[in-house]
């Protein structure tokens, strides 16, 4: 059985007060929730205060990035440390916005990765074509090479704590999602190639499609086989759909 994981990546969205009255509001929209598991990516600065509300709650709380190294003279990056000691567990790393506009490559998410499981952080890492390289015929190239490069040198044991996020660069935020089908067969070509190098353990990790997602598309996504739930962006700041999304999964 794999853990399914709704996931909401607030962006650059919500200061303070707004990210409190977002979160009450689900809270009593939603409830309780085991399963699906529910994690709320803020901006780093709501995340402590956002923790202190969800204490009690079934909520978890992520990060949307965080910096290569344990501590040092790195002006203003976020270490490890700091997201654990809020109570933070999961943290988005290689988004394709880190990707595009702040030049990280699957290096630099490597780095990140190994540090996450290292320190405890579970690292929803992030991987997806462009329209272009799709139109080429390129998506499973592009995301393989992604993939291992993300990836690379992962023990079984690192491997076991990693989520996968499969977002088509031409889904986030255009309001134009992939088909089920479309998701589907991205998602059983990450599963294969990752079966080669873990072989069973591959069948445990969960892989988490993104790409507008809505309250309305999200059950026939969460239907297909190799769909373990969403990476949400636009719809996880909109309690309605957010809440819909849940209930779908
Ligand atoms: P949208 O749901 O707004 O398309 O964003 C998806 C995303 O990038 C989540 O990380």
């Amino acid at each position: 059985m794999r853990l399914k994981i709704i996931a909401g990546n607030w962006k650059m969205n919500k200061t303070n007060p707004e990210a409190l009255e977002l979160v009450r509001g689900l809270i009593s929209s939603v409830g309780h929730v085991d399963n699906p598991r529910v994690v709320l990516c803020p901006p780093f600065t709501a995340l402590s205060e956002v923790a202190r509300l969800l204490k009690g709650h079934s909520y978890f709380l992520g990060a949307q990035n965080m910096y290569s190294k344990e501590s040092g003279a790195f002006t203003g990056e976020i270490a490890p440390a700091m997201l654990l000691t809020i109570g933070v567990s999961y943290v988005i790393l290689g988004h394709s916005e880190r990707r595009e506009y702040f030049s990280e490559s699957d290096g630099i998410v490597n780095e990140k990765v190994k540090l996450a499981i290292k320190t405890g952080l579970i690292p929803i890492v992030c991987i997806g074509e462009k329209l272009e390289e799709r139109e080429q015929g390129k998506t499973e190239e592009v995301v393989g090479r992604q993939l291992d490069g993300s990836l690379a040198n992962l023990s079984e044991e690192e491997f076991r704590k990693v989520v996968i996020a499969y977002e088509p660069v031409w889904a986030i935020g255009t309001g134009r999602t992939a088909t089920p089908e479309m998701a589907q067969e991205v998602h059983r070509f990450i599963r294969e190639r990752l079966e080669k190098r873990y072989s069973e353990l591959a069948r445990q990790v969960s892989i988490l499609y993104g790409g507008s997602v809505t309250g309305e598309n999200a059950h026939g996504l969460l239907s297909m086989p190799d769909i373990d739930g969403a990476l949400v962006g636009g719809a996880s700041l909109k309690i309605d759909q957010f809440t819909k999304i849940i209930k779908s999964a």
